[in-house]
């Protein structure tokens, strides 16, 4: 059975979208992203990292955005690669940001496929970090959050709320659609959606 793959509005500047997935109990909440990008006239393309694998299924995206998920930094298959995938975006949302990829980006890694395509696309970037508050607090991940800042990256969240393992606090992903909200505001669209 053919897939209904989402419409596209015609024609939107800025509207190819890499969506970065990190492996963070978060990453369930990046489906409803993808979704809602998609809705909103987006074409998402979405970077997995292999943590993120443990969370979620490329297939949940792919059916989503009706686009290839991308997993392997080596995958010989793919004719896109990182340095392809960074030409191609207009803009970048990473949701969840974990630690490790946050830190992966301050001090330049590319040793997996999303680090690899942070450190080659330049465009906008969208960081929605996600992690319990105890992680958020320690010196290396608020030293890495304010380097990635100075650098220019584009932090939605975290916000406090319900945390993982029942506790509460700082380290919350923002909601899918407020993050929606804050990037077409960045792009100067309207909240409209489009079916
Ligand atoms: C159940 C579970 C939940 C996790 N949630 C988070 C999280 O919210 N934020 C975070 O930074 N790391 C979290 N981790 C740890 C990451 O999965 C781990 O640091 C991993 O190396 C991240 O790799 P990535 O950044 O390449 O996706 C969690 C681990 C487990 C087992």
């Amino acid at each position: 059975m053919r897939r209904k793959m989402p419409q596209r509005k015609k024609n939107l500047p800025m509207s190819n979208l890499v969506l970065g997935v990190c492996g963070g109990i978060a990453a369930y909440k990046s489906a409803f992203l993808a979704s809602g990008f998609s809705r909103k006239g987006f074409a998402v393309r979405t970077i997995m990292t292999s943590s993120a694998g443990k969370f979620i299924t490329p297939l949940t995206f792919e059916t989503l955005t009706g686009e290839i998920v991308y997993t392997d930094l080596f995958d010989k298959n793919r004719l896109e690669n990182h340095t392809a995938l960074a030409r191609w975006a207009d803009l970048a949302v990473v949701a969840p940001a974990t630690a490790t990829t946050m830190a992966r980006m301050a001090a330049g890694f590319a040793d997996e496929l999303l680090s690899a395509f942070l450190l080659d696309f330049s465009g906008p970037v969208f960081l929605c970090p996600s992690m319990h508050g105890n992680m958020l607090k320690k010196p290396p991940v608020k030293h890495n959050i304010s380097l990635l800042k100075e650098r220019g990256y584009r932090f939605i969240g975290p916000v406090e709320g319900r945390l993982a393992g029942g506790d509460s606090g700082p380290g919350r992903m923002e909601e899918p659609e407020r993050i929606i909200k804050e990037v077409e505001s960045f792009l100067g669209r309207g909240s409209a959606e489009s079916g």
